[in-house]
């Protein structure tokens, strides 16, 4: 491992504040969720409470978060993965493995693609035969293989917005991104049909990217929603490409309805991308799958991905995440809808100008900042930077401004809302130890109270 910042890290910590957090934190106690607080951290035995130090292991979310804004910034809230240890079943599998001291060739092995079909039917009731399964070296390369197989170069791709900006970077590679923007009524995302309607009937369009649970704004769509839009889907006979790598982490409250269990006529006019990555924190390892009901789909994906080889190590640790896994899932899942709660408890009742909706799903909380913009005169500064910078350079949005903001004054690293084309919003990811947690949320209040 290259030790790239040589941070010492108990110093760190230290500097952070981060020992003293339990005691400082006291004057939360009215918050909703503090008696649940940890529900998932002790019930199964896992230690979700523990703050366990990523510095210098080259992670994108700490490591290339200080690189960028230097040790004034104490906890990243930026890059969607979780900060916990894995379960404990991944590592003795991988201590197994790295046992034996070779790492030549290897196959991919059928228990593999049997723990993703037993995980599968098991935990969702989705039926998935061994052929209708690709391999895919993380997620958003099947994708790019399923729009080149079903898209001519330069076809337009329908996706939902806000969305995930890996979905932008994806399609850009040879399309061009229709945007179906999600309508909020009332803080509550929906999809605009008419809208959607619209987009589809275009005679360039024939791939249309559903993400559920939603990265950002956290909606779970529900049956009725999914079945509406594969309707719409089919009618214009636009294929259904459904992204459901966040749908092990759905509230208590909701339900995750895979597009793959839906009328058969919709599942047939469908492809799923899934990965235990998310789930199980295993992104580094760059495995993921896809499949689809409906062969022809399949053949076409094969005939123009590149998915036969998949990591080796990921292979054995997505396995027994699959196979042994259920129970640290669970408990995580509870902590991290906890710690979903006491954010939004704890922004909507102390942090001025800043509202948060619990999402229904992922881990992520989407944050409406427009009056904090209004107070900080982000739309100002934003458009000043960005008429003295260079042209070809990206341009300042106010929600960059917010973000620096929180850096500077809170130590604290949330995603501008703009990189998803969400306006007024920033996104927050909560899966870290419950202690810096509080820990963030109390910097951001302060920072926010000096506006
Ligand atoms: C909705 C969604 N899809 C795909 C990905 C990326 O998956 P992978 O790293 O397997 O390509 C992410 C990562 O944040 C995501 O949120």
């Amino acid at each position: 491992m290259s030790y790239q910042y040589k941070i010492d890290r108990r110093a760190f910590l230290k500097q952070a504040g981060v020992a003293a957090v339990a005691g400082s934190m006291a004057g939360a106690g009215s918050l909703k969720a503090q008696q649940g607080a940890s529900r998932g951290a002790s019930a199964a035995g896992y230690d979700f409470d523990e703050i366990y130090n990523r510095i210098g292991t080259n992670c994108s979310k700490w490591d290339g978060q200080i690189e960028r804004w230097g040790e004034q910034l104490k906890i990243p809230m930026g890059v969607a993965d979780m900060d916990f240890r894995v379960a404990p079943c991944i590592t003795e599998a991988l201590r197994e493995r790295i046992s034996h001291e070779v790492y030549g060739y290897m196959a991919t092995p059928d228990s593999y693609h049997d723990s993703i079909v037993n995980w599968n039917e098991r935990r969702y009731g989705t039926v998935i035969e061994r052929g209708m399964l690709l391999d895919s070296p993380a997620l958003l390369p099947g994708l790019l293989a399923a729009l080149r197989a079903f898209n001519p170069p330069g076809a337009r791709v329908v996706m939902q917005t806000p969305g995930y900006n890996g979905f932008f970077s994806t399609i850009r590679k040879g399309f061009v991104i229709e945007e179906n923007r999600l309508r909020e009524v009332n803080g509550v995302y929906e999809m605009d049909f008419d809208d959607l309607d619209r987009k589809l009937a275009q005679d360039d369009v024939h791939t249309f990217i559903l993400c559920n649970p939603h990265n950002p704004v956290g909606n779970c769509w529900d049956r009725a929603t999914l079945t509406e839009l594969g309707e719409l889907c089919n009618r214009h006979n636009v294929i259904v490409l459904a992204d459901e790598i966040h749908c092990d982490f759905v509230n208590e409250d909701r339900e995750y309805v895979p597009y793959a269990n839906l009328a058969d006529d919709l599942v047939m006019n469908s492809v799923t991308f899934k990965s235990a990555s998310k789930s199980f924190n295993l992104a580094a390892f760059k495995d993921a799958y896809l499949f689809s009901h409906n062969p022809d789909l399949m053949s076409r994906i094969r005939a123009v991905g590149d998915n036969a080889t998949i990591n080796s190590l990921g292979i054995i640790a997505s396995q027994a995440a699959l196979e042994d896994g259920d129970d640290w899932l669970d408990a995580v899942r509870v902590y991290l809808s906890d710690n979903a709660r006491y954010a939004s408890d704890f922004i909507n009742e102390r942090v001025p100008h800043i509202s948060a909706n619990e999402p229904e799903g992922t881990y992520l909380s989407w944050l409406n900042v427009e009056p904090l913009i209004e107070r900080l005169g982000a739309v100002e500064t934003a458009a000043a930077e960005t008429a003295a910078q260079s042209p070809d350079a990206d341009e300042v949005t106010p929600e960059a401004i917010v973000e620096r903001y929180f850096v500077e004054n809170a130590g604290v690293k949330i995603n501008p809302g703009s990189s998803y084309w969400g306006p007024g919003r920033m996104r927050m990811n909560l899966g870290l130890a419950r202690p810096l947690l509080e820990e963030a949320l109390g910097r951001i209040e302060q920072a926010a109270r000096q506006a």
